[in-house]
């Protein structure tokens, strides 16, 4: 194993306040996300849609790293360049996903475990050979009557373990994603006990497989209460006990912890975030940054519907979510910079 390197790679993804945009989205769920738009649902319109993320002028100004999805990774832009060199041009890191989703845990109904580990090892060699130098793998843990179970939770930490070890072997960094979902009436207190649960026992089993915790980053939930629960915290609540949480259970040799936005809207993703970073930048031993989908590209997908005509704004959409993703690493973002409205991508605001 190549420990420099899986290390440098590390802190490249977290550096100068940048952070990760997940573009890796399965064929079902991209479909899903374009029928939603009655945007077309084929091979086509899913390249000509990562086209747009992959050439929007400045994203390496505040993107460190792109995570691809498979079909992705092989795709070119219709000058023949591979998105893989499109990224690299732009100084952003290549990434892939490669766990293959979330499938019923037996015997643990409304339960999942991520499959994928069969034939990894060959398939990272692959990714590797065409330039990836990241990988993610998802696990998935509900909150509800009487879940998550023991058994969900040790077997999605013993499956995310032996990802990461396989991944340092082949020179991947490995993104560590525990996701403890948002949806359900669980309270903010559901929420931290379960994700404190759910983080120390994925670090027992980084720590027993051997994961170089300096070559990794951790992709975790923000600690919310559920989306059905009637009491909503404030920025403030929110930031505290994801941080303190995080605090419990976070060993300080991981470089970088990058949350998912888990379908929290834009705005309100930036704002935790840039929370989380104004109350403890200074004082915590990690970068807190970021590695949204839906919170950096939503607005982008809304404005595309799939007509080449739309680009142009599309790319400015998507340039102005991940800026104001960085301002929030550096905890100034604010109002006047979210309502900053560009009149083409050349006039990008001034942060
Ligand atoms: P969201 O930010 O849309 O939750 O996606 C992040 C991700 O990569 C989920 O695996």
């Amino acid at each position: 194993m190549n420990t420099l390197n899986i290390v440098d790679t590390a802190k490249a993804l977290v550096a100068e306040d940048k952070g990760l945009l997940a573009m890796d989205e399965s064929t079902p769920t991209c479909n899903k996300r374009f029928a939603a738009l009655g945007i077309p649902q084929n091979e086509e319109t899913r390249r000509a849609y990562r086209e747009l993320i992959v050439n929007t002028p400045g994203l390496g100004e505040s993107i460190s790293g792109a995570i691809l999805f498979d079909e992705t990774i092989r795709q070119r832009k219709k000058d023949g360049t591979t998105f893989v060199k499109a990224l690299t041009d732009a100084g952003i890191i290549p990434g892939i996903k490669v766990d293959e989703g979330a499938k019923d845990l037996a015997g643990h109904p409304w339960e999942k475990i991520t499959e994928g580990l069969d034939g990894l090892r060959q398939r990272l060699i692959e990714y590797y050979q065409m330039g990836a130098r990241f990988a993610k793998w998802r696990a998935v843990i509900a909150i509800g009557n009487g879940i998550p179970s023991q058994a969900c939770i040790k077997s999605n930490s013993h499956s995310l373990a032996r990802y990461a070890t396989l991944c340092q072997e082949a020179g991947l960094v490995p993104i560590v994603e525990p996701e403890v979902l948002m949806t359900g009436e669980h309270s903010l207190q559901q929420c931290f006990e379960v994700t404190e649960n759910v983080l120390h026992s994925v670090f027992n089993q980084l720590y027993t497989q051997g994961v170089v915790l300096e070559g990794m980053i951790l992709k975790p939930n923000m600690v919310l209460a559920g989306l059905n629960c009637p009491e909503q915290e404030s920025l403030e609540k929110v930031a505290d006990a994801t941080v303190n949480c995080l605090l419990h259970s976070v060993p300080a040799a991981v470089p970088g912890i990058a949350f998912l936005s888990g379908g929290q809207a834009g705005e309100l993703a930036s704002s935790r975030l840039n929370a989380m970073n104004i109350r403890f930048k200074s004082s915590i031993p990690w970068a807190l940054g970021f590695s949204f989908a839906r919170a950096i590209q939503q607005p982008a997908l809304e404005i595309w519907l799939g007509k080449e005509t739309n680009v142009p704004k599309a790319q400015q959409a998507l340039y102005h979510r991940a800026k104001c993703n960085q301002a929030a690493r550096r905890g100034e973002y604010n109002d006047k910079l979210e309502n900053h409205i560009q009149d083409n991508i050349g006039n990008k605001p001034q942060i």
